[in-house]
């Protein structure tokens, strides 16, 4: 990386950020939950078919991600200090996951594409809480007695649009720095947002291995997320501190 001014730096992180804090893959080895392919138990159609099928799946993720053992990574916390130097107006994270690992961190502003696994919506008031424990298609709403089994994960499905999106197409038209961690780039969106940076941006890409969107990357690091994370990290910082990132 050249050391030119990158004042306005949008990261965008994946599966592979998590994946060494013990949370699986979307694509990695087999990819499949009890059988079922991810789209298969991700999406309104599923929730209407089989809603059963649905939570099952959500709750297991849930308790997975409740495991004392899932903790934030080197990755997690090296792009927390990275917001506590360059501040939030220099930097924007954008994450597809939807465990609460970079939060854990200490990350202040995240922004959650995809949703967020310890919350719950209600699909009738749109209300959203924070939830813990397991959902059933018949769990009562938590204020209204008139209302049971409206609640759902609050993911975002295939074939729903993603969160505030509006706001990542403003940040990535003004990004000088776009880095793309941990992401297998197939899945659209997020996939996209590469192409939607200026000309002028500098891009890198961190990952273990190419990806179908590796050749809008000027920088490719190959490794893993815990230990490419943090270096780019001291660099990005070293940079700051000598006034080149500022603006
Ligand atoms: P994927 O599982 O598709 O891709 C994970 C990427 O991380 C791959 O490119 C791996 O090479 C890379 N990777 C794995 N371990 C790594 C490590 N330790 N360090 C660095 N890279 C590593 O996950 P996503 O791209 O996040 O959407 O998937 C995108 C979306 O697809 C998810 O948000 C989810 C899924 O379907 C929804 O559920 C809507």
């Amino acid at each position: 990386m050249t050391p030119t001014k990158f004042p306005r730096i949008v990261i965008l992180t994946g599966a592979g950020v998590s994946a060494e804090s013990g949370l699986p893959t979307f694509r990695g080895a087999g990819g499949l939950w009890e059988g079922h392919r991810i789209e298969e138990v991700a999406s309104p159609a599923a929730f209407r078919n089989q809603p059963e099928l649905v939570h099952d799946f959500y709750n297991w993720r849930r308790k997975s991600l409740l495991d004392p053992a899932i903790k934030p990574n080197p990755a997690h916390h090296a792009l927390a200090e990275l917001e506590q130097v360059v501040g939030p107006n220099h930097l924007y994270l954008i994450t597809q996951n939807v465990d609460d690992l970079h939060e854990r961190a200490g990350s202040n502003q995240v922004h959650h594409l995809h949703g967020e696994l310890l919350k719950v919506r209600c699909t009738e008031t749109g209300e959203v809480w924070p939830w813990l424990g397991d959902l059933q298609v018949d769990t009562p709403h938590p204020s209204r007695l008139d209302l049971r089994g409206t609640l759902r994960p609050h993911i975002v499905w295939f074939g729903e649009q993603p969160f505030r999106l509006p706001d990542v197409y403003n940040r990535l038209r003004h990004c000088t720095l776009f880095i793309a961690i941990g992401t297998s780039g197939q899945v659209y969106p997020a996939a996209g947002f590469v192409q939607a940076t200026p000309a002028s941006c500098h891009r890198i890409e961190l990952n273990l291995d190419d990806t179908p969107t590796s050749p809008a990357f000027q920088e490719h690091r190959r490794g893993p997320a815990s230990e490419l994370v943090p270096t780019l990290v001291r660099e990005l910082k070293q940079l700051w501190a000598a006034s080149l990132l500022s603006s």
